[in-house]
């Protein structure tokens, strides 16, 4: 299981091929030689070979359509050897959407006994195993099955493949599929293929390969091996003897290894290095990185190094061959500060330090990497100044120093040489720090992208920006920018991705007609601001997030439309009236809808069948009536459901089918009856339920009990009655450790949603964004429940709050309540209880609210552990039999019930002060929803780094980005 967390990171953290010398181009150079011949002469034989080779394959596109007449050295991706007319070379790589092939794979293949070189690649088998035959290719040397859906055991009988130099199985097949391969192997076959050069197994399951290493040290001259995402759970800590001499490129990310052996480092061929997301937390002394001087790439991101940096970089610089390119220790946890001795890394070209612990200035040295290209160090903790030798770097297209502390100045002089420049972020949390660029200033560079923050450029916007033509992204958050949206930005709209000024103070109204371009993502976000007057209808935007601003009037009617392409329309916070428009229901595929906080009114209406892809609804906060449509079923993805605070009514019936959703959220209505038993039947995906003021009545039904998922459940404020279930006990999630986001299922390739909930702490709001499968809340406060707390409930051992204040509950506080160990808030205030305060709740270790007012308990107040910081009198009071710190007068004498002397002072406190709500789930949730590759968007410059660098895998889902593009634009051309 792979959490999104993982998922992200994955996509993310992606290196660079650059510096491996594919022995694939060796072979290809060589088979090109021997074709292209227009004289060929096909044999008959190998003909009818291909042909019932070719009857076997589903092509929908006609991608063989050339596949017809004598000459077979003719057709599309058949080439013949010279003199012979031998097939020797077939190629049936996909490189489009329309050129994927499918079927079956006749054995008749095996006629083509010439055959050398067989890649059918990028297609899609869907799930159909390597054909076993494919052993049987005597003369075989290139074998590619790469990324083309093939599941099951790799065939043994690979294994007698003895001339092949280059195979490659990378067993990802489909971004748009949950992550995994189910293809299993050992290594065992491997030890016959003895003249491999090349070999990728990324993403094939060898987690039962228990010593993967002696079974590859067979191949002598194994150049390129690639097992990242494999389950290798294993690496030998030193071992014997390696035949590995001409090894140049290991891949063994995302791995599970615990430990980072010397070896790796000493094998003294070996150029690229690549260790990420390992889980490894090496000790690694400083003297091991003394070992390094063969290496041109390495990267260890995403592993808890927790080294200095300077001892790395110090070891490098010492390299008198100056030979690394690519250093990459993205998110490792590496602190210390940047050497001068940096400057002598020379060929240095990529250098991705973003999100350490690394301190201080850039060191002035930096101006000598003259080939630097890629220069990351954003999310650390910098705290010096940017030296003006930064711009130096004619080389540097990439400069990202978002998210430090700089001290200093920022000014032209930085920025002079860098002509390659295309993607700039800057932001600092330092208040001294200053950007200097005057307006009249001419760029010596053409940015894509740029992006700057929390910086107070405004309030007009920069002067030299306007010089910037290319622009795609522009990111000025939170830069205090005022007036309207400047003329020339207007002109760049045509050409933008994404354009995010959200948090300024732009006012005016929109221009109806800016131009977009139609590519796969467009995002405009102009949340935060103080923009008036209608919606505006852009065509071709993808994101439309325009919350928290001054819009009024009625959304236009023909939103859905105009903007048919949207995936996300955020109009919440706004001043909008009128009803939802129909039209909303032709946007297919819309992923998220959020019309919260407005002044919408009216029914919901009953079309949603066509939103098809939807996952998030939000319609809460505005003045919405009648009940919720039945057709809010019909869309099978749903699974945030969000209607709080209208006015809508009736009985719940139409959520019977919603059997995906997540969380609903229905507080704040008026809906009425007993809480429906099917609840419990239908809906166990259920992760959050609130139906939290309504006028709910009846009792709780025990079938609640079967959302075994649940962890966060709001009855509170309506009328029921009756007694607590005991079978609460059943909600296995809140007695039990989640080591993962109940929400990880919905991590598929192409959407990662990122569940927010805000839950008012005390009164203030608190975001819960990846920790929300950490909350666990049960709160029946405000209700008429009778009768004791079950015991039952003190199983829930992972509960952080619960609240059952303001009932009619008797009986004592469960003196096992002290098994809660992971609660922190317990409110059982206003009830009947009586009883001492149980000492076991002085265990609770993490307790730090709670409220036991206005029962009936009697005895001293604990004293120890927790007990000492709770200060608060009130918490106490309205139980005359308590007493003890921190109540005024300890009690001593009880008479006849009646209580002498320990009159709380003040009763009449305003019901604020004793409302109990420590952890109050009112308010509910909203949702953070990004795509992943809008997410690669905005994060600055990780879409670059990943789209420039590479690798094996992501030139596999490059191609299917490029794939599904052409698709989708396809698509959109017809209609
Ligand atoms: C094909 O063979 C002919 C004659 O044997 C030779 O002249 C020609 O250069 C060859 N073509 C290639 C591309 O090797
Ligand atoms: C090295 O490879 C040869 C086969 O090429 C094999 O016989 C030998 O055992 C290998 N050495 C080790 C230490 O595995
Ligand atoms: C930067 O941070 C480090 C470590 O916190 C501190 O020792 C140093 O004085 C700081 N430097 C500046 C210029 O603020």
């Amino acid at each position: 299981m792979v959490t999104w967390g993982a998922l992200l990171h994955f996509l993310i953290i992606l290196s660079l091929p650059l510096f491996s010398k594919s022995v694939y181009h060796e072979e290809s150079s060589e088979l090109k030689t021997e074709a292209g011949d227009l004289n060929l002469r096909c044999i008959d034989i190998e003909r009818n070979a291909l042909l019932k080779f070719s009857e076997g394959l589903i092509d929908p596109f006609g991608q063989l359509a050339s596949w017809v007449g004598i000459d077979c050295c003719r057709w599309k991706g058949v080439h013949c050897r010279n003199q012979t007319g031998h097939v020797v070379k077939l190629n049936l790589r996909a490189v489009s959407y329309s050129s994927r092939l499918g079927g079956k794979i006749s054995p008749s293949l095996l006629d083509l006994k010439y055959l050398k070189y067989l890649d059918l690649s990028m297609n899609d088998f869907q799930g159909i195993p390597i054909p076993d035959f494919f052993g049987s290719f005597e003369r075989m040397r290139y074998l590619n099955l790469s990324c083309a859906s093939f599941s099951g055991i790799v065939p043994p009988h690979l294994g007698n493949l003895s001339n092949l130099r280059y195979l490659d199985l990378l067993a990802y097949s489909n971004p748009y599929d949950y992550i995994g391969s189910n293809w299993v192997s050992d290594l065992n076959w491997v030890s016959g293929l003895t003249s491999l050069k090349y070999l990728d197994l990324g993403y094939i399951n060898l987690s039962l390969e228990t010593n993967w290493l002696q079974a590859l040290n067979t191949l002598p001259s194994l150049s390129e091996l690639y097992l990242y995402y494999c389950g290798l759970q294993n690496i030998p800590p030193s071992p014997l003897n390696l035949n590995f001499t001409s090894l140049s490129v290991l891949d063994l990310s995302y791995n599970h290894f615990n430990s980072l052996p010397q070896w790796l480092f000493n094998i003294s061929s070996l150029a690229t290095l690549r260790l990420s997301s390992c889980y490894m937390k090496p000790s690694i002394s400083k003297a091991a990185w003394e070992d390094l001087c063969h290496l041109q790439a390495l990267d260890l991101s995403y592993n808890e190094i927790a080294g200095d940096i300077s001892d790395l970089i110090g070891a490098l610089s010492r390299c008198s061959n100056h030979s690394i390119e690519m250093l990459k220790l993205w998110n490792s946890h590496m602190s210390g500060q940047l050497p001068e001795s940096l400057g002598f890394l020379k060929n240095l070209r990529f250098l991705h330090l973003d999100e350490n612990l690394i301190t201080g200035p850039i060191p002035e040295s930096i101006g000598k990497l003259s080939k630097l290209n890629y220069f990351g160090l954003a999310e650390n903790q910098l705290n010096g100044t940017i030296p003006e030798s930064v711009g130096k770097l004619t080389e540097l297209t990439e400069l990202c120093l978002y998210k430090n502390s700089w001290g200093g100045v920022l000014s032209q002089k930085h920025m002079e040489g860098l002509r390659k420049l295309e993607y700039f972020s800057v932001s600092s949390s330092n208040e001294a720090f200053s950007i200097n660029l005057s307006d009249e200033w001419v760029p010596p560079f053409s940015l894509r992208f740029i992006e700057i923050d929390s910086y107070p450029l405004g309030p007009k916007f920069p002067t030299w920006l306007k010089t910037q033509k290319q622009l795609d992204s522009i990111i000025l958050t939170n830069v205090s920018v005022s007036g309207t949206i400047p003329h020339w930005l207007k002109k760049l709209c045509p050409q933008i991705q994404r354009l995010d000024l959200s948090y300024n103070q732009l006012g005016g109204m929109l221009p109806d007609s800016l131009a977009f371009p139609g590519y796969t993502r467009v995002i405009v976000d102009f949340s935060f601001n103080r923009l008036s007057g209608q919606i505006p209808l852009w065509p071709n935007v993808t994101h439309l997030i325009l919350a928290n601003n001054l819009f009024s009037g009625s959304i236009p009617t023909n939103i859905g439309q105009v903007m048919l392409r949207l995936n996300i329309l955020d109009l919440s916070g706004n001043l909008l009236n009128d009803s939802i428009p129909l039209s909303i229901s032709d946007m297919v595929y819309l992923q998220r809808l959020d019309l919260s906080n407005n002044l919408l009114y009216g029914e919901i209406h009953e079309k949603w069948r066509n939103l098809q892809e939807i996952r998030v609804i939000d319609l809460s906060r505005n003045n919405l009536s009648g009940n919720i449509p039945n057709s809010i079923c019909s869309m099978p993805n749903l699974f945030w459901l969000k209607l709080s605070s209208n006015s809508l009514s009736g009985e719940l019936s139409s959520l019977k089918n919603c059997t995906s959703l997540s969380a609903l959220d229905l507080g704040g209505n008026e809906f009425s009856g007993n809480i429906p038993q099917w609840i419990g039947e239908s809906l166990l995906s259920l992760v959050v339920l609130s139906i939290r003021a309504n006028m709910f009545y009846g009792n709780i039904p025990e079938k609640l009990c079967h959302l075994y998922n649940l962890h966060i459940l709001d009855l509170a404020d309506n009328n029921l009655s009756g007694s607590i279930p005991s079978c609460l006990d059943n909600f296995s999630s809140l007695s039990s450790w989640t080591p993962y986001s109940p929400y990880s299922h919905y991590s598929y390739w192409n959407y990662v949603f990122i569940p927010q909930m805000v839950l008012v702490v005390k009164g203030l709001p608190i975001m819960y964004t990846l920790t929300l499968y950490l909350v666990k809340a049960i709160d029946l406060s405000r209700n008429n429940l009778r009768g004791d707390i079950p015991e039952e409930i003190t199983h829930l051992s992972t509960l952080g709050s619960l609240n059952l204040s303001w009932n009619q509950l008797t009986g004592k506080i469960p003196d096992s309540i002290g098994s809660l160990k992971q609660l922190e808030a317990l409110d059982l205030s206003h009830n009947n209880l009586s009883g001492p305060i149980p000492l076991s709740l002085t265990s609770i270790t993490s307790l730090s609210k709670l409220n036991v007012s206005y029962n009936n308990l009697s005895g001293k107040i604990p004293s120890t552990n927790q007990f000492q910081t709770f200060n608060d009198p009130s918490i106490y009071e309205g139980n005359p039999g308590l007493w003890g710190s921190p109540l005024q007068t300890p009690c001593l004498t009880i008479n006849k019930g009646k209580v002498e002397g320990c009159e709380a002072k003040d009763y009449d406190n305003d019901e604020d002060d004793t409302l109990p709500y420590y952890i109050s789930l009112v308010l509910g949730f909203g949702i953070g929803f990004w795509v992943v590759f809008g997410s690669l968007v905005m994060k600055r410059s990780w879409r670059h780094a990943y789209f420039r660098f590479l690798d094996r895998v992501a030139d596999c889902l490059y191609i299917f980005i490029k794939l599904n593009m052409a698709h989708l634009q396809r698509m959109m051309s017809k209609e």
